[in-house]
C-alpha cells in the first residue's frame, strides 16, 4: 500500500494509474479507523480497479473546538489497519496546507436548504466545511466512485447534491450503516465511551426498530412521546433530538405521506459523547 504524505505525491500518483485507464474508488476519513471504514472500502474494492482512502482530520467541519482537540488521531495505528486489510492500494495522509493552502476557512454553499435541517441546526458551519474539504479532496484524487457510510445520512445527501449541482463527473454511493454485534452504529467516537456504556448504548439501535414497527401505525407524535419516555429511563443518556424526515428533502414531518419514503434520525449524549444514528422507514 502506498502512503501519499502530500499532494504533489498524491498527484503523481493519481496521474500514473490514470494513464493506465484505472477507475479508481475513493473513501476518505478522519482517521481512527473501525469495521465501519472497511465496509466502505469492500465496497469500492468490488466495482473499482484501484481504491484510495484519505486520513484528515478537517478542523473546518468542527463547530466545537473542544471536539477537534479530543478527535482520537493516531495515524500509526490507522496505516496499519489499512495494511492489514488488504482493501486500500493508496492512502492520502496530508497536511493542513496541502488541503488549504492560505487559511483553513469554510466556503459557503447552498445545497437547496438539506444543510438547514437536523445536523445544519445543531451544528452551524459543519456542513460548509464538510463540502470544502470534500470538494478539495475530489479534486485532488479524481474517483471515479466516492464511498460514504448512511451513518451520516445528511452528510451524503449533501455529497449528493454537491456532485449534482457542481456537475462533478463522479458517482456517489453510500454504504449501509455497519453495526456492532448489539446494533451501536460503529463510530470513531465510540472509542470514547467504556464498554459498558457501549453496550448500554444498543438501546439507540433497539428504539429504531420499534420506531419502525410504529411507522404508519400510531401517528408521530405518539412516536416521539414513545421515544421520549425511553430516553427518560435510561441514566447518563440524553435525547439531544429524534425525529421523522422526508427521506428526499430531510425535512421534518409530522403525518405520514402515502407516495413519500421516510427515515428516522437519533441523536443521543451518552457520557459527553455524541452519537448519531438512523433507519430508512418501511
Ligand atoms: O465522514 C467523515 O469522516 C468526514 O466528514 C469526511 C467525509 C471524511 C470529511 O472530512
Amino acid at each position: 500500500m502506498e502512503v501519499l504524505k502530500n499532494k504533489k505525491t498524491l498527484q503523481d500518483f493519481i496521474e500514473r494509474q490514470r494513464e493506465m485507464g484505472k477507475k479508481i474508488g475513493f473513501a476518505p476519513t478522519m482517521g481512527a479507523l473501525h469495521d465501519g471504514h472497511l465496509s466502505l472500502y469492500e465496497a469500492a474494492r468490488a466495482e473499482n480497479d484501484l481504491v484510495i482512502s484519505s486520513i484528515f482530520v478537517n478542523p473546518t467541519q468542527f463547530n466545537n473546538p473542544e471536539d477537534l482537540k479530543k478527535y482520537p488521531r493516531d495515524t500509526n495505528r490507522d496505516i496499519s489497519i489499512l495494511q492489514k486489510s488488504g482493501l486500500v492500494d493508496a492512502v492520502y495522509i496530508p497536511e493542513v496546507h496541502d488541503i488549504y493552502p492560505e487559511k483553513a476557512e469554510s466556503s459557503h454553499y447552498d445545497f437547496d436548504g438539506l444543510e438547514n435541517e437536523m445536523e445544519g441546526k445543531s451544528r452551524p458551519g459543519h456542513f460548509d466545511g464538510v463540502g470544502t474539504v470534500v470538494e478539495e479532496l475530489f479534486n485532488q484524487v479524481k474517483p471515479d466512485n466516492a464511498y460514504f457510510g448512511e451513518k451520516d445520512y445528511q452528510q451524503l445527501a449533501i455529497i449528493k447534491k454537491m456532485v449534482d449541482k457542481k456537475h462533478l463527473p463522479i458517482k456517489i454511493k453510500g454504504v449501509d450503516i455497519y453495526r456492532a454485534k448489539n446494533g451501536l452504529a460503529l463510530s470513531s467516537r465510540n472509542q470514547r465511551l467504556t464498554e459498558e456504556r457501549r453496550e448500554d448504548s444498543k438501546v439507540i439501535y433497539e428504539t429504531l426498530i420499534k420506531v419502525n414497527e410504529w411507522f404508519r401505525v400510531v401517528s408521530i407524535s405518539e412516536i416521539k412521546n414513545k421515544v421520549k419516555d425511553i430516553f427518560d429511563d435510561q441514566k447518563g443518556m440524553q435525547l439531544e433530538y429524534f425525529l421523522i424526515a422526508d427521506e428526499n428533502t430531510l425535512k421534518e414531518t409530522d403525518f405520514f405521506y402515502k407516495d413519500k419514503s421516510y427515515r428516522a434520525f437519533i441523536v443521543v449524549m451518552v457520557d459527553g459523547v455524541r452519537l448519531i444514528d438512523n433507519m430508512h422507514l418501511d
